[in-house]
Order: C-alpha cells, then sequence, then structure tokens
C-alpha cells in the first residue's frame, strides 16, 4: 500500500490531527469555520469539495449550509468517504459523494460555482492536470478556495521528530503546494489570485495528543519498530510540560481564492 492509501485508508489519523488543533488552538475560531467566513456563496451555489475528507468543513458548518445549495464530495479513499456521508446524512440537504481522483473528475460541464480543494493539492502527482480538471468543471465566473500550509507550520513537531530520527508520512508532499509557492502555481490557471493567512497557535498542556498526532505520522506496522523513539519523545514532552506546563507550537496556515479559470 502507498503512503497516502495508508494514511487515508479511514479517518483515524486526521482525526488524531483535527484533535490536537481544535483542542488547543490559541484562535477562538476552528480552522473549518474560518474558511466558511471566507466563502462568498449566492443562494443557488453549486459546490464541489474535492479530497473533502471525512467532511470536517461540512460538518463543523452544518447549520449555516444553505438548503438549496447542491453540494458534491469527492475522494479517492472510499473508507473516508462513507465516513463524511454518514456524518452528513442527517443534514436536509443534497450532498453527494463521488469515489474519484481529482486527476480524473467523473463530472461533465461547467457546472460548479465554487471548488474546494482544501489540503489535498499538495498530495496530488499531477496538479497542472488537477487544476485543469477544476477549470474544466467551474463556471466561468467560478472561484476555487485552497488550503493549505506554509513551510513552518508545526515546525515544533517536525523538528521533534527529525530529531529523534522518525520518518513521517505528515509532511512527505507539503512543499508542493504550499503558502508559499501555491500563488505561482494557481495563477498559469486563473485570472486573478489572493491568499489570506489563519492567525491561530497551539497551547498544549497535555503529552497525549500530542504523541497521537506523531503517531499518525507513522505506518501502523512501525509502531513497535519505533517504541524506543517514540517513549523519548513521550519523556522530553513531558518534562516540557512539567517545567513549562505548556508546549507552544508554531502554526502557519491559510488558503487561496482563486478566480475566473483562464481558458485551457
Ligand atoms: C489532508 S486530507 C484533507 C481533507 C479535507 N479537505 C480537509 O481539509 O479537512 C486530504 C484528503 O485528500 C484526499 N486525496 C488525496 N489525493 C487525492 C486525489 N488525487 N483525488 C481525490 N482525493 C485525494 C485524501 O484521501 C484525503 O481525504
Amino acid at each position: 500500500m502507498d503512503i497516502l492509501s495508508d494514511q487515508y485508508r479511514d479517518s483515524s489519523r486526521l482525526d488524531a490531527r483535527f484533535r490536537l488543533h481544535r483542542d488547543f488552538s490559541t484562535s477562538q475560531k476552528t480552522f473549518p469555520r474560518w474558511v466558511f467566513d471566507k466563502f462568498d456563496f449566492m443562494a443557488t451555489t453549486s459546490i464541489l469539495d474535492i479530497g473533502c475528507g471525512p467532511g470536517y468543513l461540512w460538518v463543523e458548518n452544518r447549520e449555516r449550509i444553505h438548503p438549496e445549495w447542491k453540494i458534491v464530495l469527492i475522494d479517492r479513499s472510499f473508507g473516508i468517504l462513507v465516513e463524511a456521508h454518514k456524518s452528513l446524512q442527517d443534514i436536509e440537504l443534497k450532498v453527494r459523494c463521488l469515489k474519484s481522483d481529482a486527476q480524473a473528475l467523473p463530472l461533465d460541464g461547467r457546472i460548479f460555482d465554487v471548488v474546494v480543494a482544501n489540503h489535498m493539492l499538495y498530495h496530488v502527482e499531477d496538479r497542472p492536470g488537477v487544476l485543469a480538471e477544476i477549470s474544466r468543471v467551474m463556471k466561468t465566473e467560478g472561484r476555487l478556495y485552497a488550503a493549505t500550509n506554509g513551510r513552518a507550520h508545526l515546525r515544533e513537531i517536525r523538528e521533534l521528530i527529525e530529531r529523534f530520527q522518525l520518518e513521517s508520512s505528515i509532511w512527505t508532499h507539503h512543499n508542493a503546494f504550499s503558502l508559499e509557492n501555491g500563488e505561482q502555481q494557481l495563477s498559469g490557471s486563473f485570472e486573478r489570485v489572493s491568499c489570506v493567512r489563519f492567525d491561530d497557535s497551539l497551547e498544549v498542556t497535555e503529552v497525549e495528543p500530542i504523541m497521537n498526532y506523531i503517531q499518525s505520522g507513522l505506518p501502523s506496522e512501525e509502531l513497535a519498530a519505533n517504541a524506543k523513539e517514540l517513549q523519548g519523545i513521550r519523556e522530553f514532552l513531558g518534562r516540557q510540560i512539567n517545567e513549562e506546563g505548556v508546549i507552544r507550537i508554531h502554526k502557519e496556515t491559510g488558503m487561496f481564492i482563486a478566480e475566473k479559470p483562464l481558458p485551457g
């Protein structure tokens, strides 16, 4: 199984990461709520969310979803898509869930006002191909919202993993589409591109949520082999919390808003 399929077989790994942010962020607003605030939607909006994951964006904003919206969720992981469908089935609106690779969308025509591609463009091998697919299904006045991270995102956790010589898959692809280079990549496919940053950080007061985060980036079969390193990290974090009461972690995340797809 490749790294991506292993990571996203189901939502357990994503959930561990989501919980760290939800429980220890200094911002009063969660990232999915902030993303939704940035949306400029009309009552009749048709929306495509590619690489939707377990649907955190829609679950966290469920009361803000207009009943007239048509929402299509796409993910290439069947396990994750089933969870998104389950979490959203009580919402009275038409959400269609499709298992598909973003590199070949099973959709015809310019039908979407909005496409969302949050924290997924760094995973795709053929990014220009995915952007061409997005443009193909987007209305001429359409918008793409694409959230991603900056290079320094969670650098304290990253440095800890490196210091203990673990190989995490969390950051494997992240530099491929980041806050630093995303605008340049999108401007080849859209008339206007802007970037908004989310002001946030983590203040963590417990060891295990960070351990769960770190373990979510290791293949399950390697957890036992890395038990000594993981215990070293656990003790290091425990000492830091005992001495300082908190572990401060830098966050660097935000979203590109790309308007009007250029003719392909
Ligand atoms: C980090 S998660 C982001 C989930 C969600 N967009 C969010 O921001 O909470 C990345 C998701 O993209 C999906 N994904 C990765 N490559 C993909 C591709 N080529 N086509 C469709 N989905 C993909 C993964 O299965 C996973 O669910």
